[in-house]
């Protein structure tokens, strides 16, 4: 197994769950570390005995024995950084979602290319059976005509930052975090639905976004609450076929969902989709909320209700063919692109299926700022870049370059 050597940048809150994902892969080495925060960066280099430090990803980026980096900081830091690596040679692995804009997440599209380098992003959702296999239903025909999607989620009250006290405010910032809980949560069941309705080509959407609920201001310690709090939208696919959204991290209602897709000969439920990370970084949450899915249809001329488990399944399918366990994790997957075990043709191409995702879902945002529903070409004009191009730290002023 090559060794490929690996430095992480941003050693916040989910740089944790990687490292754990990469003390899993085998020939995966994090020799290096970089963050603004000097003191969260000393105790994460403690924490997994790792001495090469960076509070300036500059330093870290003129190394030339580093093979990758896996950029783990804020979504409208996810483009300068990751594009400043590529430029500097090394492969890349970014956080979800892409960026905060579709037009940020094309400029990191195109740099793949521009810089030849292997990019991916990360979204669990797909890395598993119940993706696969219901993937693998709609493309067989066993739905039938496929005409309409759901992508669905909430959370009661779960705005990181704010009910969830020990993420960082950077998540209902504007300039940092970008949207709310369609970027943040709405990406791994948008892929999830794409992905499963075989990344058909988007035509239109018509959408909204509330920041709907009241707010209790000692939550926010001083700071804004400047993202939407609920967004949906109706999206139209090539050959009629339709994609409704709604994800929301703060409503008052106790149950929405689960996704779902329907066809004219049998629809599916798709129940627990992963938005933690997959089996190496959480087993005890893959074993307790085993995704599963339900196929309605007819069978014979009787209407049948059949529950398939995907857990069984996916043990008897790795114990089948053990290579599929490059299947079911989004850092092994890419270790494998990198390792040359996958290729072009052979590996999920995440970047794609994340740049559909930000196209529809910013489109969700203009739509509310039009009122009225746009086309995927008026998207792709009007969206703008919201990256960071001038970061202030305690290390100086950070100017990006993209
Ligand atoms: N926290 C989660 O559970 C979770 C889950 C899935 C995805 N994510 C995604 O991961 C990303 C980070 O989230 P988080 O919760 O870890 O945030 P965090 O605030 O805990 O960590 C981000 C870190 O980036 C650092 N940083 C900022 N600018 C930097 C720079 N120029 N160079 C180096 N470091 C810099 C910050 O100091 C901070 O320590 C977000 O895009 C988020 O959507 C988070």
């Amino acid at each position: 197994m090559r060794e490929i050597r690996i430095a992480i940048i941003g050693t916040g809150l989910i740089s944790h769950r990687h490292m754990k994902v990469w003390s899993q892969i085998p020939g995966a080495n994090v020799i290096a570390g970089c963050d603004i925060d000097e003191t969260k960066l000393q105790s994460w280099g403690e924490r997994y005995d790792i001495s090469d430090l960076y509070t300036d990803y500059r330093k870290l980026l003129e190394r030339d024995d580093i093979d990758a980096v896996d950029v783990c900081v804020h979504n409208n830091l996810h483009v300068p950084l990751s594009i400043a690596a590529m430029r500097a040679g090394m492969h890349c692995y970014c956080e979800k979602p892409m960026a905060g804009s579709y037009a940020d997440a094309k400029l990191l599209y195109s740099a793949q290319e521009v810089y030849n380098r292997k990019l991916a992003v990360q979204i669990s959702s797909i890395f598993n059976l119940q993706s696969r296999m219901a993937r693998d239903m709609v493309a067989n025909g066993e739905l039938g005509h496929v005409y309409h999607a759901r992508s669905i989620g909430h959370r009661r009250l779960g705005r990181p930052g704010v009910d969830m006290q020990n993420f960082s405010p950077d998540f209902y910032s504007a300039e940092i975090g970008g949207h709310g809980p369609i970027f943040d949560l709405g990406v791994y069941r948008i892929s999830q639905m794409l992905f499963i309705m075989g990344i058909p080509k988007l035509e239109s959407v018509y959408g909204a976004a509330y920041h709907g609920i009241e707010i209790d201001e000692r939550l926010l310690h001083g700071n804004k609450y400047e993202v939407e709090d609920l967004g949906v939208g109706l999206a139209k696919y090539e050959g009629g076929l339709t994609l409704d959204i709604l994800e929301s991290w703060a409503i008052h209602i106790d149950q929405i969902g689960p996704n779902m897709i329907v066809g004219s000969k049998g629809g599916l439920k798709i129940i627990a989709p992963d938005t933690y990370g997959g089996q190496l970084s959480n087993e005890e949450l893959f074993l307790k909320n085993p995704q599963e899915l339900e196929f309605f249809g007819i069978d014979n001329g009787r209407m049948v209700d059949k529950k398939m488990n995907v857990l069984l399944n996916h043990r008897s399918e790795i114990a089948a063919n053990p290579r599929m366990a490059l299947y079911n994790d989004n850092q092994r997957h890419w270790m494998a692109y990198l390792t040359g075990e996958l290729d072009n043709e052979t590996r999920y191409d995440t970047p794609w299926l994340a740049l559909q995702t930000a196209l529809v879902s910013e489109g969700i945002f203009l739509s509310q700022q039009l009122g009225r529903s746009l086309t995927a070409e008026e998207i792709d004009d009007l969206s703008t870049s919201t990256a960071v191009r001038k970061q202030e730290t305690p290390w100086g002023v950070f100017e990006y370059d993209f």
